[in-house]
């Protein structure tokens, strides 16, 4: 019941259980397709660029910038969090000219903050995370993609914590390059990154295509321009996944059965449903800690709708109640990182961990451990708190 990784859906499970296939055998081509069209109901998108990167979200993260930024673009970076300055290191480290605004963690920036930055930076990429699950908030985009098409500005998002459990529309908010993860709210492990990518990225990633020695077709060569990384070589891995099926990594095969399982649990579902089953259990969790008398952190009109960030009570040692609820009671939390580190615990309620029976096993467990420790709790508030939700929305 952490930031994630959570336990993964049984399905998904099983479905990596599966024998492997190689890269050209119909049937794993076949799959590769049919994951595709999956991912873009799982974004909401019509991008035929729509495919998984080998390796965990940062991974997709990495493709997506290094194959985007040419060294010396500049970029902009609007920081609320860990993530967002994951997105600086990066874009960095890829060569740019990268440019930041930062608010406090556990705020969100106004779209119009946003488009002063765009305005006065004229960045190539304007770079965000949509949930910084370091901070517990979403940072809205709907308004921004009108603001980058206007100003001549790619629009790149991290929806790794974020994606299957909160509202997210890929076309619609006018994004040009989308990455996720499958460790939240899809229920599956980590290791394979989703992602979607516009007509216009698109344009702009082939432009550098450079086909490597050995698989080259005659007439092909090498670009001094090409993209930084092999690896994460976007215009390769789309030909890897397109028509021409050019051989580039060997495909992580259980890692495609696994997020084809995850795309395919969450379509069956239904996207609008599960954003209101995370709505829900999370409310229930927020309602619940609230009721043991935990104070909320960040800007609840923000709030990801799969974890919530609450205080860690004066005089109580949150590392030994985070490990006294691990061995007592199977049930792992999350800490946080930098200047939340130490001050607030990250309780989450996502994938196949947004459940009624998770939400109030673990209030209960955390009542008991909280006592222990000194706490002052108002006994059996929190599963009541919680309960209270549920039955509240039963009713309408
Ligand atoms: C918003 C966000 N982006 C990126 C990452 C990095 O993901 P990974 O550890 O799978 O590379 C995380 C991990 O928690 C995350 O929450």
């Amino acid at each position: 019941m952490g930031p994630g990784p959570i336990n993964a859906d049984p399905r998904v499970l099983r479905a990596m259980s599966a024998q492997l296939v190689g890269q050209y055998d119909p049937s794993m081509t076949a799959y590769m397709a049919e994951t595709q069209e999956l991912y873009r109901g799982v974004f909401r998108t019509r991008n035929d660029a729509t495919l998984l990167v080998d390796g965990t979200s940062r991974a997709g993260i990495e493709a997506a910038l290094v194959s985007l930024i040419t060294p010396g673009d500049r970029v902009l970076v609007p920081v609320f969090g860990r993530f967002g300055h994951l997105l600086v290191e990066i874009a960095e480290r890829c060569g740019a000219e990268v440019h930041t605004i930062e608010t406090d963690w556990g705020t969100v920036f106004r779209p119009e903050q946003i488009e002063e930055a765009i305005v006065r930076v004229q960045p190539k990429l304007l770079a965000v995370v949509h949930g910084d699950t370091s901070t517990t908030v979403a940072q809205p985009l709907d308004e921004l993609g009108a603001i980058c098409r206007a100003n001549g500005v790619l629009f790149y998002t991290d929806v790794t914590a974020t994606i299957g459990g909160n509202e997210f529309e890929a076309d619609e908010w006018g994004l040009d390059a989308v990455t996720g993860g499958l460790q939240k709210c899809l229920g599956g492990p980590s290791g394979s990154a989703p992602i979607t990518l516009s007509a216009k990225a698109v344009e702009v990633i082939s432009a550098r295509k450079s086909i490597e020695a050995g698989i080259r077709e005659p007439g092909e060569t090498s670009r001094p321009d090409r993209i930084r990384s092999n690896y994460f070589d976007l215009a390769q891995i789309l030909d890897y996944w397109g028509p021409r099926r050019l051989n580039h990594h060997t495909e992580a095969t259980t890692m495609l059965y696994g997020s084809r399982e995850c795309a395919r649990i969450l379509l069956e579902e239904g996207v609008d449903a599960a954003v209101a089953r995370h709505r829900l259990h999370g409310t229930a969790m927020l309602e619940g800690l609230r009721a043991l008398g935990l104070s909320i952190f960040g800007d609840q009109e923000h709030r990801m709708t799969n974890v919530v960030g609450v205080a860690i009570p004066d005089g109580v040692n949150g590392d030994a109640v985070r490990g006294e609820l691990l061995s007592d009671y199977g049930i792992e939390i999350g800490t946080s990182f930098g200047p939340l580190h130490g001050k607030i615990w990250r309780v989450g309620t996502m994938g196949y961990n947004a459940r009624k029976d998770a939400v109030l096993v673990t209030l209960a467990s955390l009542e008991q451990v909280l006592r222990r420790a000194g706490a002052p709790v108002t006994g059996g508030a929190g599963a009541a708190a919680a309960y209270d939700v549920y039955d509240s929305e039963s009713a309408v």
